[in-house]
């Protein structure tokens, strides 16, 4: 399993220490909230804060685009440094329009489904991805209840890439990880486990990612 801190529970005043902090903690990916206070109900930071930090730390930047229109501003999070970028399928952009423009540089990308959208609404997309984000909260904040009745999505997902001839698209979910429920993720075949309060509330943020992974078993 991997583990994405989100950084959305870090000390904003301090993100580029927090960056290495969980660098040396064992985080696979750094997952950014990015939130337009339009498609969700907050605002957090955007590409120019991105593109600061990313020095801090090799790790891959997980960029999670909370935002109404991802094609509009798809540039601006890549030449930030964005490794991967996820993007809501109830965004008002063109969805094939937005995957082939992230894709068209290089970089991974990935759709989102908010808790009231099914796992159907990604087939049509699946061959062209490099991973599928199933959210286990309503998305805008952290620190919200997991969701477990969301899981059944990521079987639903990985039968329909058998069915169509996909080896193993990677499937993350984001919101309420932690120690009582990262199991379920696991056995339910979630392959990156996005966690926010869990890892930047714990007094060991290495501890905390160790505990998580070993759950995963
Ligand atoms: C919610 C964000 C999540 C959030 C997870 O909109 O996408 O990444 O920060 O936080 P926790 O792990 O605290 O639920
Ligand atoms: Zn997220």
């Amino acid at each position: 399993m991997k583990i994405a801190p989100s950084l959305l529970s870090c000390d904003f005043s301090k993100m580029g220490e927090e960056l290495i902090r969980m660098d040396n903690s064992g985080a696979d990916w750094m997952h950014l909230d990015v939130m337009d206070g339009h498609f969700v109900p907050n605002i957090t930071f955007g590409a120019p804060v991105i593109k600061t930090v990313r020095k801090y730390t090799n790790k891959p930047f997980d960029v999670h685009l909370m935002i109404s229109d991802p094609f509009k501003y798809a540039y601006d999070f890549i030449d930030a440094g964005a490794d991967i970028i996820t993007f809501h399928v109830e965004c008002d952009s063109d969805i094939n329009a937005t995957i082939d423009k992230i894709k068209g540089k290089n970089v991974k990308v990935g759709l989102v489904i908010k808790p009231n959208t099914p796992a159907s609404a990604v087939f049509p997309y699946l061959s062209k991805l490099d991973l599928v984000l199933v959210m286990t909260v309503e998305p805008g904040f952290g620190g919200q209840s997991f969701m477990s009745y969301m899981l059944p999505k990521v079987k639903e997902i990985k039968d329909e890439c058998k069915k169509i001839g996909i080896d193993c698209l990677p499937v993350e979910v984001d919101g309420g990880i932690g120690e009582n429920t990262i199991k379920q993720a696991y056995n339910a075949g979630v392959d990156i486990c996005v966690a926010g309060t869990a890892v930047f509330k714990a007094d060991d943020a290495g501890k905390a990612i160790a505990d998580l992974k070993a759950l995963c078993r």
